[in-house]
């Protein structure tokens, strides 16, 4: 989505939250240049569900009364409503989203909209904004990566038993199973969502009460503004309050890695779909042509996918550099802070879900999978290994192989075609040369490589079973996940309660 190029024009006239002091108005091109409404009207409702819960408690506190705070909570509802429904555009010619709401509130409940920025700052309030907003945008990403694990272990529990060559160096190393191919980007996918998981509580200190930087003189309550919230804790120093980003730069980490694991999923897809490789077909569906070479079909999904990694690493480097070196508190640099996590959700969003159609409309081959198990001596190591299980030290197991691998290619056979009597003069030590032949063929080695977490079919079936087990645990984060208790106040229509339900006292 396009943030930059929002309707209303700054001018002379925008709306503001100060100018007291101000003997005239800021020059057209400064003011342009320094509002935020054109891309933080996404904070809208997170920014309204901030105001609530500091309403409630400016009315739980005695701090404003009840005749006004019943009047703001009231009007904040009910533009929430109306910003969630779309029927309330927001833009225009404020300077940013915080003004946006208090002109807003005003001119719809009259003066006692003056009394809500009572023992608040931008600062807290923005900071609050950009938290909610960014649990929100968590939660969806964590879906998003659950469903493209998922798709990754439903194709794989079909794929236990097919054989392909894995690759280090990008050269076949030794006999693997597709299952267990697909199964190590669902775990990378799984680990995503498990430091998705750990932001979202990061973002769960609350700023609100830190107003400015110093606090405020007022018996206000940060513990009840965190708890009408859903936040953990309110934070126990209000410079730190408005200055941290931490929870930015987090999940910013969190959608780079995102990114960087998707850039190698396309990566496979790219490498399994060429002539050259030739693993997989993309279905047309997953596909795009050529405007001039009309038998083509390009896996531009995949390489968009590969390329978008790059802006997501960006958006990270370019909030630590914001933050790097700045003075304690709030310094205008920090407004920066959004654009580059709105730019970093949005494309981790998007693209987790073609990640997931990819996984979904690869088409396998898996003779072209078995061919490639041929001559490239991938069961040159179990070789080794079965020397060293007759006692010959490794090392040494190592170069005798290479010398049966030698006489192998002159004679361009595979190791398991070698002559019964040709291997046994190589490797004396191993009494049932025959056991051995058999033992050299790729499926033989697949099935023998059984350790915890190796390529065996039935290591890979129980493998199956526990990744499903850890997506069931990012499936029952999300079903457990509550809304703030204001918000579920505001949408129950009770914000004025004795007690707000789901807030515990
Ligand atoms: N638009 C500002 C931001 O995004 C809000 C905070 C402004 N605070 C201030 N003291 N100017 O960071």
């Amino acid at each position: 989505m396009n943030t930059r190029n929002q309707p209303g024009s700054a001018g002379p006239s925008a709306a503001r939250l100060w100018g007291g002091a101000f003997a005239s108005d800021v020059d057209p091109v400064i003011d342009a240049y320094t509002r935020s409404l054109p891309f933080d009207h996404r904070l809208a409702a997170a920014d309204l569900v901030g105001c609530l819960a500091h309403a409630r408690m400016l009315l739980d506190t005695g701090v404003i009364d009840r005749e006004s705070s019943s009047a703001i909570l009231e009007g904040l509802s009910s533009l929430l409503r109306r910003v969630e429904a779309g029927d309330l555009q927001v833009g225009g010619a404020d300077e940013d989203v915080h003004t946006w709401i208090e002109r807003q509130l005003t001119e719809e409940i009259g003066d006692s909209g003056r009394r809500l920025h009572t023992a608040r700052s931008r600062n807290d309030q923005t900071a609050v904004a950009l938290r909610l907003w960014q649990r929100a945008e968590i939660e969806r990403a964590v879906a998003l990566a659950a469903e493209f694990a998922a798709a990754l272990i439903e194709r794989a529990r079909r794929h236990t038993g097919t054989a392909l060559p894995g690759y280090t160096h990008l050269q076949r190393g030794q006999p693997t199973s597709l299952a267990q191919h697909l199964l190590a980007h669902a775990w990378s996918a799984l680990a995503d969502a498990g430091r998705l998981r750990r932001a979202h509580r990061t973002a769960g200190l609350c700023p609100l009460g830190a107003g400015a930087m110093a606090g405020s003189p007022h018996p206000i309550d940060p513990h009840r503004s965190a708890e009408l919230l859903g936040m953990e804790a309110p934070y126990p120093n209000a410079m730190w309050a408005v200055a941290d980003r931490d929870y930015a730069a987090e999940a910013l980490f969190a959608c780079a890695l995102v990114m960087v694991h998707l850039s190698r999923w396309a990566e496979e897809v790219v490498l399994w779909t060429s002539s050259e490789f030739g693993f997989a077909r993309l279905q047309d569906r997953a596909a795009k042509g050529s405007s001039i070479m009309p038998q083509k079909k390009n896996p531009e999904p995949a390489e968009i996918l590969r390329g978008k990694s790059g802006r997501a690493v960006g958006d990270l480097v370019s909030l630590l550099v914001t933050v790097k070196g700045l003075p304690l508190t709030y310094n205008s640099d920090l407004q920066e802070d959004k654009e580059a996590l709105f730019d970093a959700f949005d494309t981790v969003q998007a693209s987790l879900g073609v990640a997931k159609v990819l996984a979904e409309s690869l088409e396998f081959d898996r003779d072209a999978m078995a061919s490639a198990l041929e001559g490239a001596y991938v069961t040159a190591t179990d070789l080794a290994d079965h020397l060293a299980m007759a006692g010959v030290p490794f090392r040494s197991a190592h170069e005798r192989t290479g010398a049966v691998v030698r006489a192998a290619e002159e004679r361009s056979v595979e190791l398991w075609q070698l002559s019964v009597s040709e291997l046994r003069e190589l490797v004396p030590e191993i009494e049932d040369t025959g056991a051995l032949l058999a033992a050299l063929r790729p499926e033989a080695s697949l099935a023998a490589h059984r350790s915890y977490g190796g390529p065996a079919p039935e290591r890979v079936i129980g493998q199956i079973e526990l990744a499903a087990e850890r997506l069931e645990e990012e499936r029952r984060w999300l079903a457990e996940l509550e809304p703030p208790p204001i918000y579920h106040a505001h949408l129950g229509g009770d914000l004025l309660a004795e007690a707000i339900p789901g807030a515990g006292e």
